[in-house]
């Protein structure tokens, strides 16, 4: 068994526009997590970058929390854990920093335990403690994932290669929104003909970033499952979408649940960027505007 261990985990983008709680992308941006036993029985937690200020340095730190699934999961009574967080995922945009969280909790106390549990047995974990799949699957995988979840809680997941991928360029407005006031604000039901716009959407975005196909990644990238609905949190997404495709964009979608928005091109991003944070200003908002690589690892213990 292990001491000591250190975990670094990609953020995530999800959905990707159709594949609402189906498609995740991890990206080279991340978090790390440094876990070590104690003899004490009480938890040290050190936290740095986002979140350092309000994130709570105990037991209820999702971290520890998903740590604890673990353990139990496993059967393991602990002592105290020393955990040391270096946070550079924003909080609450919508680039994966909860199942980040999650992820690295369930992996380093797998690790501390010995490593009892596979890659399987930690998504499906990290996928009960999300309640959707993928942000959880990107994060473990690393890459494109399609994931779908099973009524009985199993989880399948499928890692693609992306030929040609394009650039990711991701608007993070200073704006935070909750996963579950965005999960909210989405109808229980939908018509028939919006599904089918998303699932043939979903079925063409993954074939387009599979092949390279830019004319059907253009015409993938839409939605009608959720960003309707979600821009009435977020009353400026529309315009900011359009802006990104005057400039240049194949297409622009919100991450996860938002804040932030993703963009697909190839050159050039500059404009592209100026665009959205343009809008977003006109709309009365600041945000950082990054462009992020395709992370093809997933969390991994270094
Ligand atoms: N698929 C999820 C959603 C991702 O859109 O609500 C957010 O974590």
């Amino acid at each position: 068994m292990s001491q000591q261990v250190r975990v670094r985990v990609p953020a995530t983008t999800a959905n990707l526009g159709p594949g609402f709680d189906a498609l995740g992308l991890a990206l080279r941006l991340y978090n790390v997590v440094e876990m070590q036993r104690r003899d004490e029985p009480d938890d040290i937690i050190v936290l740095t970058g986002e979140g350092e200020t309000t994130l709570p340095r105990d037991a209820t730190n999702i971290v520890v929390q998903a740590a604890d699934v673990l353990f139990r999961e496993v059967g393991l009574r602990r002592a105290g854990l020393q955990v040391q967080l270096i946070n550079n995922l924003p909080l609450s945009r919508g680039l994966g920093s909860s199942a980040a969280a999650r992820v690295a909790g369930l992996m380093a106390a797998n690790e501390l335990a010995g490593r009892p549990l596979n890659q399987a047995a930690l998504l499906r974990l990290a996928t009960q403690l999300e309640g959707h799949p993928d942000n959880a699957a990107a994060a473990l995988l690393g890459g494109l994932v399609s994931s779908c979840l099973d009524e009985d809680g199993s989880v399948h997941a499928v890692k693609l290669t992306v030929s040609h991928p394009p650039r990711f360029i991701v608007l993070i407005p200073d704006i935070e929104v909750a996963t579950h006031a965005a999960r909210d604000a989405l109808p229980h039901s939908v018509s028939l003909r919006d599904a089918v716009f998303n699932v043939s959407r979903a079925c063409l975005l993954v074939s387009a970033l599979v092949t390279g196909d830019r004319a059907a990644l253009r015409a993938a990238l839409r939605d009608r499952l959720h960003q309707p609905y979600r821009s009435r949190l977020m009353p400026w997404l529309d315009a900011v979408i359009a802006a990104a495709i005057d400039a240049g964009a194949y297409g622009a979608v919100l991450s996860g649940a938002g804040s932030s928005v993703l963009a697909m091109a190839d050159e050039p991003t500059a404009d592209i960027a100026n665009a959205m944070l343009q809008t977003l200003r006109a709309a009365g908002h600041h945000g950082s505007v990054r462009t992020l690589e395709i992370d093809e690892e997933g969390a991994v213990i270094e």
